[in-house]
């Protein structure tokens, strides 16, 4: 049992602010009176999220996600609704018991979290027993010490298969292979992962879901090896460090995206924190919108050989329609992040980061080493290269220092230059409000009708419970039967209390957020609401009728079908008063 009554729940609650809570996991701007951010609940580039601080809630207008602060928490972590409740009590202080119930996440993915959390701290205690020592040494060389090591959970597999042996005792080997932990052949599991440091890998939320093991003694044909993707594996929907990184490019609005997690941890040993890694993979759409939750610039900081410069321009054309800032850093010698650290400095690297190159610049700078700009032809052609790219930059001042800089590289007139490139006016992207065009037949609207005016007025819920207390569709009635409970008992309606009282019934809260802002005036007359009652009565006698006729079908007993059809005339001509 939660040892948390509801009005605890409501006390802690009012104690927070749902915009700032919220905004440790995703940027939102204020626009008007509430704020708005790109979904995380969807894959969206979009900020279709919005957040009212005033109604302590937030919504989507694209996929309808909704609910309060805890909610929130809730689907982001992907944990109880209690855990939730109790996380953001732990934040403020305020202490209650709460223990996880079993039933709510789903089973396997469960086991599979749990192993991964075991094979964790398994590969993390290796390296520090006496057979980890020149894997130790190993990482020294590296200039990886000790807080490094902690603070990324690295960790080294012996060549045996203990970790498989280990996990047997309390999994099954099916558990084992299906997580990608063991091996299966002649009928016997063995560890996949053998003689290498162990990286592991985060889901968004900081949970381990994999490894990627790197040799360190021997040269064996591949340097790292990375765990199969499983249920809670998808490398294309995976970011390195994302967990770690998503407060501090929140913070700074900026997010840097190298290639490999050694150039992710050197940089954090430095003190750039907003950093995040592909791992080798090409950037995905599902990556560019875990991006544009945290910010809308990037900067791309991959390796400086020519497989890197390949990689910026196909993460540059991948990101080409997200509205996406981008700036990109180009290092000199073919050195990845990791290594130009340890062979230039911190400062240098740092000057790199702050110095990255805008799009156009790194663009220009690209075709510029390939034209002349004495031979017209060519001229002409760089100008219409970058005539492309100028129309698409969104920031006017930006664009117009880089015409300054193109004149004067080029010699030709700003004004002409100007000429030639059509800017539209873009707005800013607003969210937009997915209307879908929902024909309503009348029994719907007066459902619509009756539960708004209960949410909006407390009298219609005593009417409702005294005179109907029934509705044609079973969301509705439960909504509807819920809203006369707590109005029984707390004596009065509010909605975004009545929101913490429904918990995680996520299907009632969005029915009830979509009733709540429907457009309708809040005054009624007692005539109104007892016309839709009408309706909804009516609806019921045409639900009976069809029974009795469905009943009429079966039935064999001639005494019977009559009562039946004496039944049914009946309720139709009553119908006809
Ligand atoms: N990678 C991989 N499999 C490989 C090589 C690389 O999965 N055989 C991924 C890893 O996630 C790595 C990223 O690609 O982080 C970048 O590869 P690379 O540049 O080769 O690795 P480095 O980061 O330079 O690693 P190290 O410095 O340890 O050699
Ligand atoms: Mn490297």
């Amino acid at each position: 049992m939660n040892k948390i009554t509801f009005e605890e729940v409501l006390s802690i609650q009012r104690k927070v602010n749902i915009v700032d809570v919220i905004k440790n996991y995703i940027s939102l701007t204020p626009r008007g009176k509430n704020y708005f951010g790109v979904c995380p609940f969807h894959d969206d580039h979009n900020p279709s999220m919005s957040v009212s601080e005033e109604k302590q809630m937030y919504k989507c207008f694209v996929c309808g996600a909704s609910g309060n602060v805890f909610n929130f928490v809730k689907e982001y972590e992907k944990i109880p609704y209690y855990a939730a409740v109790k996380k953001i009590a732990d934040q403020i202080g305020v202490n209650f018991e709460y223990h996880e119930k079993k039933e709510f996440i789903d089973e396997s993915e469960k086991k599979m979290y749990d192993i991964y959390d075991y094979a964790s701290k398994y590969y993390q205690n290796n390296l520090n027993t006496n057979l980890g020592k020149e894997a130790k040494e190993y990482l020294n060389k590296r200039s990886i010490d000790e807080d490094i090591i902690n603070t990324f959970g690295i960790g080294l597999s012996f060549d045996d298969d203990k970790l498989s042996n280990l996990l047997l005792k309390k999994y099954i080997e099916n558990d084992l292979v299906d997580s990608g932990i063991s091996i299966r052949s002649t009928n016997k599991v063995y560890d996949i992962f053998k003689n290498r440091i162990m990286f592991p890998l985060w889901d968004i939320n900081g949970k381990v879901v994999g490894f990627s093991g790197r040799i360190y003694n021997n040269t064996s044909e591949s340097k790292y090896i990375n765990s199969k993707e499983t249920k809670i594996f998808k490398k294309g929907s995976l970011l390195y460090n994302y967990h770690n990184a998503r407060e501090y490019a929140i913070k700074e609005d900026n997010i840097i995206i190298v290639e490999g997690f050694m150039d992710v941890i050197r940089l954090y040993s430095i003190g750039v924190k907003n950093v995040v890694a592909t791992m080798g993979t090409a950037i995905t759409k599902e990556h560019v919108s875990l991006i544009k939750r945290l910010s809308n610039n990037v900067t791309l900081l991959f390796d400086g050989d020519s497989a890197g410069e390949k990689a910026t321009n196909a993460c540059i054309s991948m990101m080409k329609d997200s509205n996406l800032n981008i700036k990109v850093v180009r290092l000199e010698e073919d050195l990845d992040p990791d290594d130009y650290i340890l062979k230039k400095g911190k400062d240098k690297m740092l000057s790199h980061i702050s110095h990255a190159k805008s799009l156009i610049d790194y663009k220009s700078d690209i075709y510029k080493s390939k034209l002349n700009f004495n031979d017209s032809n060519d001229l002409s052609k760089y100008l219409s290269l970058v005539k492309e790219d100028l129309e698409k930059m969104n920031d006017d001042t930006a664009r117009m220092i880089e015409i300054d800089k193109i004149s004067k590289e080029t010699g030709i007139s700003k004004d002409i230059i100007m000429s030639t490139i059509k800017v539209e006016k873009k707005e800013i992207t607003k969210p937009v409000e997915i209307k879908k065009e929902i024909r309503l037949n009348k029994y719907e609207k007066a459902s619509e009708f009756i539960l708004f005016h209960m949410v909006k007025n407390s009298n219609v819920i005593q009417y409702y419970f005294n005179n109907l207390s029934y509705l044609p569709n079973e969301l509705d009635i439960e909504l509807a039967s819920k809203i006369v409970l707590y109005y029984k008992k707390y004596k009065n309606f509010n909605l975004s209390d009545f929101i913490s009282y429904l918990e995680d019934n996520n299907d009632l809260i969005k029915r009830v957020m979509y009733i709540d802002e429907l457009k309708y005036s809040e005054n009624y007359t007692l005539d109104e609401i007892d016309s839709y009652f009408n309706t909804i009565r009516e609806y019921i006698k045409k639900e009976e009728i069809r029974k009795l006729q469905n009943k009429m079908k079966t039935e064999t007993n001639e005494v019977v079908k009559r009562e039946l059809a004496a039944k049914i005339i009946e309720l139709k001509v009553k119908g006809e008063d």
